[in-house]
């Protein structure tokens, strides 16, 4: 989300004569665009900042702003005791900035912070900032008001509310003229879009976008277990160029933790969703989220997150100790009891498990052909290239006069818990 966030503010000052580049000490204006889901993104930013005011020293003009999700709650701190930046803008006042930043060159600070029920900057064509002209990010909702008991991005980032479909698939089909083969639709809880003037829900936008081009892919991020529906997976099993992966946060596995949570779902629904998820795909890959030690997590609840996580076999996880964030339901509600030394061995126990459920699902692919989609020169070596699979996992192979944007199909021979490496088995024609 946050980086689809730049790729607005690059669209939008773009049209105000704003050019970006790639270095930070030429810049007029430098922004850092926060979140603050977790607490040690607040640490970071200040270290950056720090940076950026050493580099205004020796260039005055220069203006210094925060973007997106830390802007409200950091404002008073950093605009007016610390100084260290210029201008502060929260996720639904982009479009402000032009005037924000005049009050800024005319000598005084500047800041909006409102959220809007309606901005989705559907008008808005981003500019895409960085990657190599095949994979692009499109954002179709904005906010979230599930109010997950320990999540802060209700608070920072407003209600939820979902984009024109028309702007979405016209963004996609412009993309693929301009060579794009893979778009991301993205959302806090991107399965609850809904469209109501024209009753269009997230499985027929997913349709529309997949019959774009049966050679553009399409994925979507992050889906929400609860609105989850037999008709999506119903369409994705349906379009081959609907990339064959979901990622569908658990949290924990212990129904106590779920309902604590209030992520609306228990243990056995979660489950019958994943069930669900392989009948309708039996190839289909399944990522997650799992939080460590949330208030009152006993080593019950703790195994049975591990359990679920042996069951599900999920092929890639990212994985968190609880932090308490301010305002939340859980900061307001329950204690944060689980001593930290506890929340780190409990990570640790759920990050070895998924090392080897990663290893395995890898171990399970040796010898299969995959379509990858060609995308950058591997970091190990300009012999190899790499690009993804259906599923979402990196494969590498070597180079041959293959340039991103190909497809081409490649046999696995090898893998490690992070990648597979394979071979061409054939060259597609297209
Ligand atoms: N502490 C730890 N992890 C969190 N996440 C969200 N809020 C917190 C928090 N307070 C994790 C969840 C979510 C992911 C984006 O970040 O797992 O799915
Ligand atoms: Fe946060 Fe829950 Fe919304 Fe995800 S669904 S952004 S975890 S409140």
């Amino acid at each position: 989300m946050n980086f689809s966030d730049s790729e607005i503010v690059g669209s939008i000052l773009k049209n105000h004569q704003f050019d970006s580049t790639n270095n930070v000490a030429e810049a007029d204006l430098v922004f850092i665009n926060t979140c603050s889901i977790r607490d040690n993104a607040e640490q970071r930013v200040r270290k950056r900042l720090t940076e950026f005011r050493a580099l205004k020293k020796k260039k005055p003009g220069m203006i210094i702003g925060i973007l997106g999700c830390m802007a409200e709650r950091l404002k008073d701190q950093l605009l007016e005791e610390e100084k260290m930046v210029d201008l502060i803008v929260g996720p639904d006042a982009y479009r402000d900035l032009p005037n924000l930043i005049q009050t800024v060159e005319s000598g005084q600070k500047a800041i909006n912070v409102l959220l809007s029920l309606e901005e989705t900057y559907a008008d808005i064509n981003p500019v895409r900032l960085t990657g190599n002209g095949v994979l692009a990010y499109i954002s179709i909702m904005r906010g979230c008001e599930n109010f997950c008991s320990y999540c802060v991005v209700p608070f920072t980032r407003g209600k939820e509310r979902s984009r024109n479909p028309q702007t979405i698939v016209d963004e996609a089909a412009g993309l693929f003229q301009q060579g794009y083969r893979e778009i991301t639709l993205l959302g806090q809880n991107v399965n609850s879009f809904s469209w109501e003037e024209e009753n269009i829900n997230f499985a027929h936008l997913v349709h529309k976008v997949a019959s774009v081009d049966p050679l553009l892919r399409v994925r979507f991020a992050t889906s929400h277990p609860k609105d989850l529906s037999d008709e999506l997976l119903n369409v994705m099993a349906s379009h081959s160029n609907i990339c064959k992966s979901i990622h569908l946060p658990v949290q924990s596995g212990s129904s106590r933790m779920l309902k604590m949570m209030h992520r609306n779902y228990t243990r056995e629904w979660y489950m019958d969703r994943i069930e669900a998820i392989r009948s309708f795909m039996p190839d289909c890959a399944v990522t997650t989220d799992i939080i460590a030690g949330f208030c009152t997590e006993t080593e019950e609840d703790h195994q049975q997150t591990l359990s679920l996580m042996e069951w599900a076999a999920y092929d890639y996880a990212y994985m968190f100790k609880y932090s308490e964030r301010p305002n939340t339901l859980a900061a307001k509600k329950y204690p944060d009891d689980v001593a930290e030394t506890v929340k780190s061995r409990r990570l640790q126990e759920i990050i070895n498990l998924q090392q080897e459920l990663s290893l395995r699902s890898n171990l399970r692919d040796i010898g299969k052909t995959f379509t990858v989609l060609a995308e950058n020169t591997s970091k190990r070596s300009v012999n190899q290239l790499n690009g993804r699979n259906s599923q979402n996992k990196m494969v590498v192979f070597p180079r041959k006069d293959f340039k991103p944007g190909d497809y081409l199909d490649v046999v696995v021979r090898d893998c490690t818990a992070a990648t597979l490496k394979g071979e061409i088995a054939l060259q597609r024609t297209h």
